[in-house]
């Protein structure tokens, strides 16, 4: 069964805050990301976590040192998964998952593939001469091998990976639009019904349901379109 994770991307925690609660026992997770926590600091992470599980998306990307001081702060504030970037290296991840390892609430390493924001025209202008889904397979191998039990991206690569990586591993995946919604900055976009196809463990969804004119509603039929 594919869960919903709905990312509270608001500049305002009070109203992030009030969303969880509408949203509580509704949805699997909320992510807390850069917009939150910029925000509202680790506060953020506590105040969201009192509605339910906590995805802490601050794709952390640094030398290894750095990462794990972080991973291990991450685990500390109770985040129940956080997120780094596979192109941080084997070392960087491998820091990651042994301070989220060692920490009592041992929550799961999650690895940023390729941005579902970008298309293969921007991987060229990144000097990757690959279509996204050969670099999501590539740093998906990567991912894995240092550890990492989570990976982010988009559904159009989900069954590639599952395919290359099998059933255990868990497949993260935002970029998700209902059909007729905005894509917004979104490129390699999936709608909910086709990443449960595809084998997302987890939707990612935020503007479809945060600008909606009802959050709840809107939530509540992408959750039936996950369930059917
Ligand atoms: O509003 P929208 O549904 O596009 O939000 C998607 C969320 O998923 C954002 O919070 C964004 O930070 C996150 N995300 C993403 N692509 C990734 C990793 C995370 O869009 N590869």
């Amino acid at each position: 069964m594919t869960g919903l994770i709905v990312a509270l991307d608001d500049p305002h925690i009070d109203r992030a805050e009030e969303l969880a609660g509408h949203l509580a026992g509704s949805v699997s997770a909320f992510k807390v990301g850069l917009t939150l926590f910029t925000v509202a600091g680790p506060d953020a992470v506590r105040r969201i976590g009192r509605f339910g599980p906590v995805f802490c998306d601050l794709k952390l990307h640094d030398i290894p040192h750095q990462v794990g001081l972080a991973a291990e702060q991450l685990a500390k504030l109770g985040a129940w998964m956080f997120t780094v970037h596979a192109s941080g290296g084997a070392a960087m991840m491998r820091a990651a998952v042994d301070a989220a390892g060692k920490s009592e609430s041992s929550p799961t390493v999650s690895a940023v593939t390729v941005l579902t924001s970008l298309s293969r025209t921007d991987m060229a202008d990144l000097g990757i001469d690959r279509s996204p889904a050969e670099q999501v397979g590539r740093l998906a191998r990567l991912a894995t091998q240092a550890g990492v039990g989570a990976l982010v991206c988009s559904a159009q690569e989900t069954e590639l990976l599952r395919k290359q990586l099998g059933d255990e591993v868990v497949l993260v995946t935002p970029g998700i639009r209902p059909a007729g919604s905005a894509e917004g900055d979104q490129v390699r976009v999936v709608t909910p019904a086709r990443a449960v196809e595809a084998g997302a463990s987890y939707v990612v969804v935020g503007r479809p349901v945060t600008d909606a004119d009802d959050p709840a509603a809107a939530a509540a039929s992408i959750a039936e379109a996950l369930a059917t």
